[in-house]
């Protein structure tokens, strides 16, 4: 099955870096990275390396993630970051990581408050979702992926849903996380049909086909290309392999090559 969807290579930096570093990092990159039109480069930051970053960013070359948004615009929420702030430094938010789940207590209703309120502010939404290893042992990937899909969604329309990413992130392979092993293609490939199966459902076909669908979890330089071979399979979520510039860029290259190939 071809299609026309983009490849996204996102590099999901977490708490690494100061705006220093990560000024460093991206001088590093924008010398090696020759852009192409079928493969969008992502960077997220920390929320303190928006502003210098996006001043530095070739637009044209990567775009900015941030990692987290608040659900509202303005207001009393001592400590934290709306989308309406950071609107003019990215183009895309990743919303309901795990570490935002498990470690923040984020609820599925927090959560589509947060997919609405980026949408609300011209952000391109990054919804991750991915079931627990408990989940997976005791044979609930499938209804835990549906409920996550189905509470995240809750407030997007049908004029909307374009503007949706979903990043599939099984908990269980990250690689920070305690006896992480990376997925298999064959489960990736059962869970995006699984994801694409509740679009249908929920939008319509065409919708379902159109969707960007994002694996995350211990990909590296050497599983990369296996991972984007995956059938339905539009890109990466990069975490500890993002944080060295020359491997993030080989991954890069590899998913240009793996493009041409399709
Ligand atoms: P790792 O690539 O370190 O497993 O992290 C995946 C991730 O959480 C990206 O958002």
């Amino acid at each position: 099955m071809d299609n026309n969807r983009k490849t996204y290579i996102i590099a999901n930096w977490k708490m690494n870096f100061t705006p220093g570093e990560a000024s460093l990092y991206l001088n590093k990159l924008a010398n090696r990275y020759q852009p192409v039109r079928k493969v969008q480069a992502i960077l997220a930051p920390g929320m303190v390396s928006l502003q210098t970053l996006s001043l530095q960013i070739n637009r044209r070359q990567f775009k900015l993630a941030a990692q987290n948004c608040h659900w509202q615009d303005y207001g009393s929420y001592t400590g934290e970051v709306s989308p309406t702030q950071i609107r003019s430094f990215v183009d895309y938010v990743i919303i309901g990581h795990s570490e935002r789940r498990y470690v923040f207590n984020e609820t599925d209703k927090i959560i589509a408050q947060k997919v609405a309120a980026a949408i609300r502010n011209g952000l391109t939404p990054i919804l991750c979702i991915g079931e627990t290893e408990l989940e997976r042992r005791d044979g609930e990937t499938k209804a835990a992926i549906y409920d996550q899909l189905a509470a995240g969604l809750s407030q997007v329309s049908a004029e909307d849903i374009d503007k949706v990413i979903i990043a599939y992130e099984p908990v269980w392979a990250i690689s920070s996380n305690k006896g992480a092993k990376p997925a298999s293609p064959l489960d990736i490939e059962e869970v995006q049909k699984l994801i694409r199966k509740h679009i249908a459902r929920r939008y319509d076909a065409q919708t379902a086909e159109n969707i960007s669908i994002l694996y995350g979890g211990s990909v590296n330089k050497d599983t990369a290309a296996g991972y984007l071979s995956i059938d339905g399979i539009d890109g990466l979520l990069i975490g500890n392999a993002s944080l060295i510039a020359d491997q993030f860029c080989a991954i890069l290259e590899i998913a240009k090559g793996v493009k041409n190939e399709r």
